[in-house]
């Protein structure tokens, strides 16, 4: 069975009908959004990141029929904010692999909006990504590179 949904997409009205138990991570792919990526599919890396009206959901335990009226963003709708956020991840050398590099920037960059008044310290950037895992890194350089960033982006404020 498949249902008619309509929702917006990196700024772009999309309509599709979609099966109903897929999830938005493989209805996401399939619209051509390769930033959004597999890891466990049981909401335990962070890896299928995006966000839903603004805020960070793991796509691949959200049904794809629960986008119906909402704002979808992925990595490929924040290009400038990602190219820069970017080049601090590889300054850090926290590019590594870079497989879980969109679900960390897409967590990171929702981060960025929360606190809008001051650079969050390195313990909250911590906890806010306790939910993106990384299978190549001890972390320390992807938390060298927020703290710089956030730190660089409220300096310019
Ligand atoms: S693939 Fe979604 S949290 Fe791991
Ligand atoms: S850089 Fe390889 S999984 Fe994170």
């Amino acid at each position: 069975m498949e249902y008619p949904i309509t929702f917006t997409l990196n700024g772009v009205k999309r309509s599709v009908s979609v099966p109903a138990d897929r999830y938005l991570l493989e209805q996401l792919r399939e619209m051509g959004c390769k930033s959004v990526k597999r890891g466990c599919e049981t909401s335990g890396c962070g890896l299928c990141t995006v966000w839903m009206d603004g805020k960070p959901v793991l796509s691949c335990t959200v049904l794809a029929v629960r986008a119906d009226g909402h704002q979808i963003t992925t990595l490929e709708g924040l290009q400038p904010e990602a190219k820069i956020l970017g080049g601090y991840l590889a300054d850090e050398g926290g590019e590594q692999c870079g497989y879980c590099a969109p679900g960390l920037m897409m967590t990171l960059l929702a981060m960025e909006r929360e606190y809008p008044d001051r650079a969050p310290t390195e313990a909250e950037i911590r906890h806010y990504l306790e939910g993106n895992l990384c299978r190549c890194s001890g972390y320390e350089s992807h938390i060298r590179a927020a703290v710089a960033y956030f730190q660089d982006k409220r300096e310019v404020k």
